[in-house]
């Protein structure tokens, strides 16, 4: 299993806010919201959409290309036209750094 990578810090992102990362050669959205850091896949699994470019409303990601949305929670598709869920990856924060753990397929 791989372990945690400090991605960011805290003060760094805003609440609400997210940023498309790379990680362990795996690109990302780290999400900050209701004061909690939640991580998944920058991949819509309807078409491949790039989910750090869509709109965060609360815990819902909604994919930019045709508007399926995700729970950043727990990457579950919540609306179509996705119908299976996005890969959620481990996350913990230590004092200010926001540490990551990629989630293998
Ligand atoms: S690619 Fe995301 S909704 Fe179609």
């Amino acid at each position: 299993m791989p372990d945690f990578v400090a991605v960011a810090k805290v003060s760094e992102l805003p609440d609400p806010g997210k940023i498309m990362l790379e990680v362990d050669e795996r690109i990302v959205v780290l999400v900050h919201v209701g004061g909690e850091f939640h991580c998944i896949d920058d991949v819509c699994t309807h078409d491949g959409g790039p989910l750090a470019g869509g709109e965060l409303c609360g815990y819902e990601l909604a994919c930019p290309r045709h508007g399926a949305k995700f729970d950043v929670r727990n990457g579950s598709a919540l609306t179509m036209p996705a119908t299976e869920d996005t890969l959620a990856h481990e996350v913990k924060v230590e004092g200010d750094t926001v540490l990551v753990r990629i989630k293998d397929d």
